[in-house]
């Protein structure tokens, strides 16, 4: 017999919490229609009462999600469920996420309350939200460091209220496996309409044990929901990791009984999206989606798996989305086959004239590059969604020199408005003198605090891919440029993070909250 086991996603939200991962309502809505390819259960599309592009990026989830249900975190007061109410009004299932903090800590310092007025919040809140959705969910912040006598009655009191699903956060990573199993446990046995919800666990990975926790909480505790992010996206440092989670649940059938409704095949590519678009780099080493996770080097092993693949793998690669590069579209291709293969892997551009420009770059590419893959649409893509967006700066021109015992020098072209203006730098190197350049003109005054380039496909063809994360005034903003000249994907990573930071969005982290 076994069991389900649902997948709450929320790296739309909890992983756009990362320092430096927040995206644009374009990118939340090509990863949202991944996550739905990914089948996970739930899509948790973000914090409408934050900013109004958060309110409008998950609104445009729920309308076009039909797979997954989607729903929305509120603060526990009238004010966020009516707008995430609201939001999620085109959603075919839709979810109330609602949560209040219930540690002592979190009450005393945070919120300023009182044991019982943070009951009576509660409550109030899932009341509230259930005469407006049915699908309501509440999880106590906070929760692993809370007191279990004074957990209990909120509980109780939210499932009476009608919450559906009951999550239990361990928000700041503080739980070790076994204890935070029988806690789950003890909650359930203690709470007498236990059995009127569904139990989840959302596990930060503070001391690395996020993922460990979330399948003690099912295993020991009863939990039948996990909630994770693709790559472990979240606060600190993240959240449970999505493919971790559900390959052990599928390697290890036998011990878990569990089954996801996880299509696997597309763990991988909802790993790569993520990270283009965020900038967060997958380590190699990363179990699953890592680029080194299926690569033997070790004699000894190469000559194992040769011989008898299980010697040394306990899951194939292809099973989780790991194809050798296919050669998708060429030179000669045209303009359908092209919109087509777009359409096959989940990109799908608003109008016309977005296809048209898009398919522009995808020749300017072909040129220099003879075989394009499933990564080089996704990278042109990235790229084109970007400059469609917030465009104050653009890249009209650059060129540099650089070699041997010579100072680098770089010239370049940005567009303001309507007007071009032109700067020329030296620098240590071309990348260097590239943003001193770009940086004269734009005045950003920002901290540059990353840099980083990866190869999009391999070989030495491969566009590079380059992240740019600057700092300014306390914001964090991630640009991302691809190009085959990583000089180029340089210039643009750097002008789209300015943009970005140009933007200047104001948003309202959900936890950040000193009253709900
Ligand atoms: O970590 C946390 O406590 C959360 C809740 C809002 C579930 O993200
Ligand atoms: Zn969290």
């Amino acid at each position: 017999m076994t069991d389900k086991l649902i997948i709450f996603d929320t790296t739309l939200r909890d992983g756009e919490q990362s320092p430096g991962a927040s995206m644009t309502r374009e990118e939340k809505i090509r990863i949202a229609r991944q996550l739905e390819r990914l089948r996970v259960d739930v899509i948790e599309a973000g914090f409408p009462a934050a900013s109004n592009g958060d309110f409008e990026a998950v609104r445009a989830i729920a309308d076009g999600i039909k797979e997954s249900t989607v729903a929305g975190l509120c603060r526990a007061n009238d004010r966020d469920i009516s707008r995430g109410v609201e939001a999620l009004k085109g959603a075919k299932a839709p979810r109330i996420h609602t949560f209040i903090a219930t540690s002592p800590l979190h009450m005393e310092k945070k919120l300023r309350m009182t044991p019982d007025q943070v009951l009576e919040q509660a409550r109030l809140a899932v009341r509230f939200a259930r005469k407006h959705c049915d699908d309501v969910e509440f999880s106590p912040e906070d929760g692993s460091r809370s007191e279990i006598d004074f957990l209990c009655r909120v509980l109780e009191a939210a499932i009476s209220e009608g919450a559906r699903t009951i999550n239990i956060a361990d928000t700041v990573g503080y739980a070790i496996p076994q204890q935070f199993g029988e806690f789950v446990r003890t909650l359930r046995e203690r709470i007498p309409n236990s059995d009127k919800a569904v139990w989840s666990v959302h596990c930060h990975n503070d001391l690395g044990m996020a993922v460990a926790n979330s399948l003690a909480g099912v295993m020991i505790g009863g939990a039948r929901q996990i909630e994770c992010t693709v790559n472990g996206l979240g606060e600190r440092a993240g959240n449970t990791s999505l493919e971790e989670v559900v390959m052990a649940v599928q390697t290890r059938r036998d011990f878990f009984g569990l089954e996801t409704r996880i299509d696997t095949t597309q763990i991988v590519p909802a790993s790569r999206l993520v990270s283009q678009i965020t900038g967060f780099v997958v380590q190699p080493n990363k179990a699953i989606v890592g680029a080194n996770a299926f690569a033997h080097a070790s004699g000894i092993h190469q000559d194992g798996v040769l011989k008898a693949r299980q010697t040394y793998e306990i899951m194939q690669a292809e099973d989780v989305g790991w194809t050798t590069n296919k050669i998708v579209l060429g030179k000669l291709s045209g303009r359908n086959a092209f919109k087509q293969r777009l359409k096959e892997i989940g990109i799908e551009l608003e109008s016309e004239e977005a296809v048209n420009v898009a398919f522009q770059r995808f020749k300017d590419l072909a040129d220099k590059k003879a075989d394009i893959f499933d990564e080089d649409l996704h990278a042109l893509v990235s790229d084109e969604a970007v400059t469609a967006e917030q465009e104050y700066w653009r890249l009209v021109h650059m060129s540099q020199a650089s070699g041997m015992g010579e100072q680098p020098h770089s010239t370049v072209v940005l567009g303001e408005g309507g007007a071009e203006r032109k700067a020329e730098s030296q620098g240590d190197g071309p990348v260097d003198a590239t943003f001193k350049a770009i940086e004269s003109l734009a005045k950003s005054g920002s901290d540059l605090l990353l840099y980083s380039v990866n190869a999009v496909t391999q070989g030495t063809e491969s566009q590079g891919e380059v992240t740019v994360r600057l700092a300014k005034g306390g914001r964090i903003v991630n640009g991302v440029g691809a190009d085959t000249d990583i000089v180029v994907a340089s210039a643009k990573a750097y002008v789209n993070a300015l943009n970005k930071l140009r933007s200047n969005v104001e948003r309202v982290n959900p936890q950040h909250q000193t009253t709900p």
